[in-house]
């Protein structure tokens, strides 16, 4: 069952398109990863799903949530499916925390708004969503500013603020992003056990593709505005097809096997007012063939659940097969 369908969904801003097309749907309660490399359109994606982004913004497609869109929803509706069907959380929590404002009531007002409850059962409903987030002595610190938590405290509140309406979906935009190594991973664990005990469907956005793989039973990889790959992030690790997912697992520092020379994919993501003809990526292609630099290819079904965009896709002959260890850096 799907609880999210996204279809052709373009986004343009002063006539420069920055997403192409995007095709993508989440089930419920189902992982999906979403990765590739600054500028892609990972949080364009979101952003225009959730009637987040800036007037300016030309946006095309359709976001299908049972049987309503989202992109023609009035603006009462959209404010109704945010927080309380669909969360989202940010990189930065400073941004989305008030300092000036009690943490407590921060989680309160979210949970009177998007549930209805009011007096000592939002309290509670507080303290209880803060228990979850694992900040210990939970009562107390309900009394705190967001000063007086740590980075990765602040990041289990926004957490606790976006589960305060009980959604069925969490979108979370890298959300360890700011926070060291050790506290990243105790973050995604809390990710990984919430999904577990509410049966929230995820998207969760990230450079880092081992923490996707931790989290995610499914991946999809963006290059300049379009999903190139995706499928069971198992298959889609041990053996990535196109070229591009190919070079992002290539540029992967490894824990495992000899070490060797850091595999960058050269030159750079192109801009989006100057897109190549063709495939976007063959400029910086090593599979690239002729008809590659004129001929964009759609995103196709390869086999079974696995999906690709690409004229000429890497062999699966197992020679290419691997382990991996992902030393996340
Ligand atoms: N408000 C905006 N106005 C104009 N262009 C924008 C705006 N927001 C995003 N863009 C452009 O849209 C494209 C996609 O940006 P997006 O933020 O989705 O990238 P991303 O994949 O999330 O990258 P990152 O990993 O750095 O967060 C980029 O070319 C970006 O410059
Ligand atoms: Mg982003």
């Amino acid at each position: 069952m799907s609880l999210v369908e996204i279809t052709g969904l373009t986004v343009a801003f002063d006539g420069v398109r920055v997403l192409h097309g995007i095709d993508l749907t989440i089930g419920k309660g189902e992982a999906v990863g979403l990765v590739g490399e600054s500028g892609c359109g990972k949080s364009v994606t979101w952003l225009a799903a959730l009637g987040l982004l800036p007037q300016k913004a030309r946006i095309g497609g359709r976001v299908m949530m049972e049987g309503a869109d989202l992109l023609t929803m009035p603006r009462s509706e959209i404010e109704k499916v945010r927080g309380a069907r669909i969360a989202m959380i940010f990189q930065d929590p400073s941004s989305a925390l008030n300092p000036i404002i009690r943490v407590g009531r921060q989680i309160e007002e979210a949970i009177a708004l998007h549930r209805g409850l009011t007096g000592a059962s939002v309290r509670a409903e507080a303290k209880r969503l803060l228990d979850l987030v694992g900040i210990p002595d939970a009562s107390r610190r309900l009394d705190n500013y967001p000063h007086e938590f740590s980075g990765g405290q602040n990041q289990r509140v926004m957490i606790a603020m976006a589960l305060a309406g009980n959604p069925d979906l969490l979108v979370a935009d890298e959300p360890t992003t700011a926070l060291d190594a050790t506290i990243q991973a105790q973050i995604l664990d809390l990710i990984v056990r919430l999904r577990n005990e509410t049966g929230l469907a995820l998207v969760f956005i990230s450079h880092d593709l081992g923490a996707v793989s931790q989290v995610c039973e499914r991946a999809c990889v963006m290059y300049a505005g379009r999903i190139i790959e995706s499928g069971p992030t198992a298959e889609l690790f041990r053996q990535p097809r196109h070229p591009y997912t190919n070079g992002l697992f290539e540029a992967l520092p490894r824990l495992d096997g000899p070490r060797r020379r850091f595999v960058p994919i050269e030159g750079t993501v192109p801009d989006p007012r100057h897109m190549p003809a063709g495939c976007a990526f063959s400029p910086r292609c090593r599979s690239a063939r002729e008809n590659c630099h004129h001929t964009q290819p759609a995103l196709a079904t390869l086999s079974g659940t696995r999906q690709i965009a690409c004229l000429h896709p890497l062999s699966d002959s197992p020679a290419s097969e691997r382990q991996r260890d992902f030393a996340v850096a």
